[in-house]
């Protein structure tokens, strides 16, 4: 059932070229330059009408929607707010009936997000949902919606759920801004492109897991992680973060790079390794005077970036590349080493990795 893995983690971990493939299956058309979302059409034009999107959620799926917010603003100028779902129904928030909100739930089953749910339903607003299991609570009771096709994920840190998470919001997120005549024909080509070459460069990231074997080794000892990335990096920092601290025991927090002078900088000293996501992207620069604002006062620095970059060699003992994608798509790629890195940590430390302690993988009580 493992399919020979010796964790349903690491299983899912490797999974995903398929997952993510599945989560795109008939939906993504390159050569048309078109995206189906057959969940999706009889409320198509109450979506593309909206005049702002909420985005609803939960830890990792959270920051999935974070992710979302970023690529629906960028490619359908859309504005988002993306709300912890236990906040946003005891905030009484103002809502219109112009608002969609967007819940986002693997298990279909959190209480918190369910509870978006009919907060929105109550106040007038279309309720979607991105959901993985079939038939769940949340799959049934949102008013049209989107299923992940990611397979049953039974480890109980999210990580295939995730991915197909942020495939599916690139897909609203293109859709959308096609049919608001935001994006081109051609450019809504070149992205579906973009995604569709997605499952092999994912495989491509995974192939490289022995040198996050060697990261982990050197760090598993680390009592404290910090991890920083901005734009659409700054969600993939939070979730490194969550997936080392669930798993491994060991604190980590994630911040958007630039935040990193206004406090955790105090935190930087050798014992600490600092994770950086640091692709060429267009806030490339600015993380890279990070990087060097931590190394010149003596911090480890891990830096995740595109393939062929050589910038980092020097002031990073651990240079991880992934292959280059468009700016938006980049978490899909850029998680997955901290996916393996948290995974590797936790088997060193001889944690129980598909069931951590006081964890459960559906959080069913508010
Ligand atoms: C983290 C994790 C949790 C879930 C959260 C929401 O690895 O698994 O943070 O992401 O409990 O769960 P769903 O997506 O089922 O609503």
């Amino acid at each position: 059932e493992k399919g020979g893995y010796e964790h349903f983690m690491l299983k899912e971990i490797m999974e995903q070229p398929h997952s993510v493939a599945d989560a795109m299956r008939g939906r993504v058309h390159p050569q048309e330059g078109q995206i189906r979302l057959g969940g999706l059409q009889k409320v198509l034009p109450q979506l593309v009408e909206a005049e702002r999107i909420v985005i609803c959620a939960c830890g990792t799926s959270w920051h999935a929607g974070l992710a979302g917010e970023y690529l629906i603003e960028a490619l359908a100028r859309v504005p988002v707010e993306v709300e912890y779902a236990s906040e946003f129904r005891y905030r009484n928030p103002v809502l219109t009936e112009r608002d969609v909100v967007i819940v986002i739930s693997q298990s279909g089953e959190t209480a918190d997000t369910l509870a978006a749910v009919r907060q929105a339903q109550g106040a007038g607003c279309l309720a979607v949902g991105l959901v993985n299991a079939v038939g769940s609570t949340i799959a049934r009771e949102t008013d049209a919606g989107v299923y992940l096709h990611a397979g049953p994920e039974i480890g109980v840190a999210s990580t295939k759920a995730f991915t197909a998470q942020v495939a599916v919001l690139a897909q609203i997120a293109l859709l959308l801004g096609a049919e608001r005549g935001v994006l081109s024909q051609d450019e809504v080509r070149r992205h579906a492109e973009a995604l569709a070459a997605i499952p092999a460069q994912i495989q491509t990231v995974l192939d490289g897991e022995e040198q996050i074997r060697r990261m982990a080794r050197d760090y598993r000892y680390a009592s404290n992680f910090l991890y920083l990335g901005r734009g659409a990096n700054f969600p993939v920092a939070l979730e490194g973060a969550l997936k080392l601290k669930e798993i491994s025991y060991i604190h980590a927090e994630g911040y958007p790079a630039a935040e990193m002078k206004h406090g955790p900088i105090a935190l930087i000293d050798q014992f600490m390794p600092v994770v950086f996501i640091a692709t060429r992207d267009a806030t490339y620069e600015k993380v890279v005077s990070n990087i060097e604002e931590v190394a010149a006062r003596g911090g480890t620095v891990i830096a995740i970036t595109d393939e062929g970059n050589r910038d980092l060699d020097a002031l990073a003992e651990y240079v991880v590349e992934v292959p280059k994608t468009i700016d938006a798509l980049e978490p899909l790629l850029t998680v997955i080493p901290l996916q393996l890195l948290s995974y590797h940590i936790a088997v060193m430390r001889g944690a129980d990795v598909d069931q951590p302690r006081n964890l459960a993988k559906s959080v069913t009580v508010e």
